[in-house]
């Protein structure tokens, strides 16, 4: 069962430029997410799937202090998110996938950006059953959006 997608090489270095080619509207979404968790307090998020840190950006040059850890499997990519965020000392990145962290350690808000679909369909659904949602009825992928449809359990 595939779990992990890793972007190395060429995948890494393009990764910038491809984005903002194939996601629509890509930076402007981006540059709205600090809005998004304006009242998360404290302000300590975990970016899951952080990639070359697009999202951390955001919210490390935001005038609001946020804490920021972010984490991905991808070296490569760790690599450029280190160079483009070596200027704030607000943000940690580590290599890895999520079940490295201290199950101790809590964040406040969490994001995972453009990474669930590259879980099969399969895994998310035993996910999504687990986290107390029904079986989905369906799952919608393309190659620039996707999504499902499913509903809480009733208790
Ligand atoms: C399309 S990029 C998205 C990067 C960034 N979140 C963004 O929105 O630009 C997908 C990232 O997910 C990471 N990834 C792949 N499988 C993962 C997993 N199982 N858990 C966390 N991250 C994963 C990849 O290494 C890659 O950097």
């Amino acid at each position: 069962m595939k779990k992990i997608e890793i972007f190395e090489n060429e995948r890494a270095t393009g990764y910038d430029q491809f984005v903002e080619k194939w996601i629509p509207n890509y930076h402007y979404f981006m540059d709205h997410l600090p809005n998004l968790l304006i009242e998360t307090n404290p302000k300590e998020l975990l970016v899951v799937g952080c990639g070359t840190g697009n999202e951390i950006l955001r919210f490390a040059r935001s005038p609001v202090d946020w804490k920021i850890t972010g984490i991905d499997p991808s070296p490569d990519m760790i690599v450029h998110a280190r160079e483009k965020l070596k200027d704030y000392n607000n943000v940690e990145l580590i290599e890895g996938l999520i079940t490295d962290l201290s199950a101790d350690k809590k964040y406040n808000a969490a994001t995972l950006l453009l990474v669930l679909h590259f879980i099969e369909n399969e895994r998310l659904s035993e996910l999504l059953q687990e986290a107390g949602f029904e079986k989905p009825l369906r799952f919608f992928q393309s190659s620039i959006y996707m999504g499902w449809i499913t509903q809480k359990r009733e208790c």
